[in-house]
């Protein structure tokens, strides 16, 4: 095994899980391991303390005569659940048929540290970088940032930077290269239904009171039409259309409803009436049903109205939406229609913004040219449905725009049991970082 690829390796089996206090001392290891990784190919790392889970920052020398490049990614990972589900254990970097399996391979880690030895590649060959980088790693992407744009704001001198770069979004298909020009935004938000003070026998008491269970169903069935609309009041009002240019674009790419059907397994595709599955999934927005239970879910039957019942919900939200307005604007719409037969306890979770850049500006360009020498073809432009939350914090709070160029493939299986990442991906991710640098240096 390769000295990188060994590397790697290290950095996997840290089970950084962020949104699981049971694991905050490993959230906490694998910074420090970064720290250790960059201090190693003599770059400048510092660790700092948030509320939350540490961000690493690490950078080269400043010189005045070249541009600034911050370089994002996240060292945080979702759960493994349900384990039983992993063909390997999740957190033990398996290679099989040249795909490293581990929880967090494409879904970060394996992206950002292509990063991080592209610049170490650089600094072995040429003992400099053609630009200055700011590498910013944080371990909360997971669980939506909450400590990142405070942080950013606090140290805004760490960040003067141009550009920003992240490979943290996906490839359409393998060996094509793919820069995302926009990204959805994200709303959650759950909520429990609350009736009886207790289980109730449902002979003695059904159809007198109101079933948790069965209100839920209606709240979750009540936010689509039957034409996959929202029904949230003012959920459109702010959404951007779609343009013409991005539309056809889209349209000239591999069948969309077809990879949508391969990739997913799903017998049939469904979503808002007037769109295509890329644009349902990359520019139009959506509410989602993340989990629902209530009541029994034993063997066999239990006779019962369940107290109380729950769901989980999100929003994937597009340009100009605002989450926290559409966030307070579904809390009133599942309100109104409670009634006094029961109550409903309402939880706003963590939201972001959606993101879009013109994929056509000088550092567009840059990032263009780079894959394209990297891949040796011409870069698809596309969106995708995914959300990094801090994305446009960095805009709002740096002015700078940020440059996605992925590398996580359709069957990459992030968040879900089985990631993995391929090695061709990640060997290329190394050659692209420094394509990149040298391109950005160039613009
Ligand atoms: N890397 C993903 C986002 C992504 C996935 C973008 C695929 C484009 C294509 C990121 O790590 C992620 O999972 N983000 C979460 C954010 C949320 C927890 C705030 C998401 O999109 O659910
Ligand atoms: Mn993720």
């Amino acid at each position: 095994m390769s000295p990188q690829v060994e590397s790697f390796f290290e950095y996997l089996r840290f089970p950084s899980v962020s949104t699981d206090s049971t694991h905050k001392k490993n959230v906490e290891n694998c910074a420090d391991w970064l720290i250790n990784r960059f201090d190693k190919m003599g770059l400048d790392a510092t660790k700092h303390a948030t509320p939350g889970h540490p961000v690493v920052v690490a950078g080269n020398a400043v010189k005045k005569d070249r541009p600034t490049v911050m370089i994002y990614g996240h060292y945080d990972v979702q759960p493994v659940d349900p384990v039983e589900e992993w063909k390997t254990p999740p957190f033990e970097p398996t290679l099989i048929d040249g795909r490293v399996f581990c929880r967090g391979a494409t879904d970060n880690k394996g992206q950002n540290f292509a990063h991080i030895l592209g610049v170490e590649e650089t600094l072995k060959a040429d003992g400099d970088l053609p630009v200055n980088v700011i590498f910013l790693l944080e371990g909360e992407e997971e669980i939506g940032s909450p400590n990142l744009a405070p942080f950013i704001k606090a140290n805004r001198d760490l960040f003067a930077a141009d550009i920003c770069a992240v490979s943290d979004t996906g490839m359409i298909g393998p060996g094509i290269p793919t820069m995302t020009y926009g990204l959805r935004g994200i709303g959650c938000l759950e909520f429990v239904v609350k009736g009886p003070s207790l289980d109730l026998h449902s002979g003695v008491y059904g159809g007198a009171v109101a079933n948790p269970a069965q209100v839920v169903a209606r709240l979750v069935a009540s936010l689509h039409d039957e034409k996959g609309r929202v029904q949230v009041p003012g959920f459109y009002d702010k959404v951007v259309p779609l343009e013409k240019w991005e539309r056809d674009m889209w349209a000239a790419l591999p069948d969309g409803d077809a990879a949508t059907l391969a990739e997913t397994g799903s017998p049939g595709t469904w979503g808002e009436d007037g769109y295509s599955s890329l644009e349902r999934r990359w520019g139009r927005p959506t509410a989602e049903v993340n989990g629902i239970g209530g009541g029994y879910q034993g063997e066999g039957s239990k006779t019962v109205i369940p107290r109380e019942a729950m769901a989980k919900l999100s929003f994937r939200l597009v340009p100009d939406q605002d989450p926290a307005e559409i966030i307070s604007a579904a809390a009133k719409f599942l309100e109104e229609q409670i009634g006094d037969s029961c109550r409903i306890e309402l939880d706003p979770g963590h939201d972001g913004p959606a993101y879009v850049m013109d994929p056509h500006s000088k550092f567009g360009k840059a990032a263009q040219a780079a894959l394209k020498s990297t891949f040796n073809d011409d870069p698809k432009l596309i969106r995708e449905g995914g959300s990094i939350p801090i994305i446009q914090d960095i805009k709002d709070i740096l002015g700078i725009d940020t440059l996605m160029m992925g590398l996580a493939l359709p069957d990459c299986q992030i968040h879900a049991p089985n990631e993995n990442f391929t090695i061709e991906n990640f060997e290329a991710g190394i050659r692209l970082n420094q394509n990149l640098l040298r391109e950005l240096a160039k613009s």
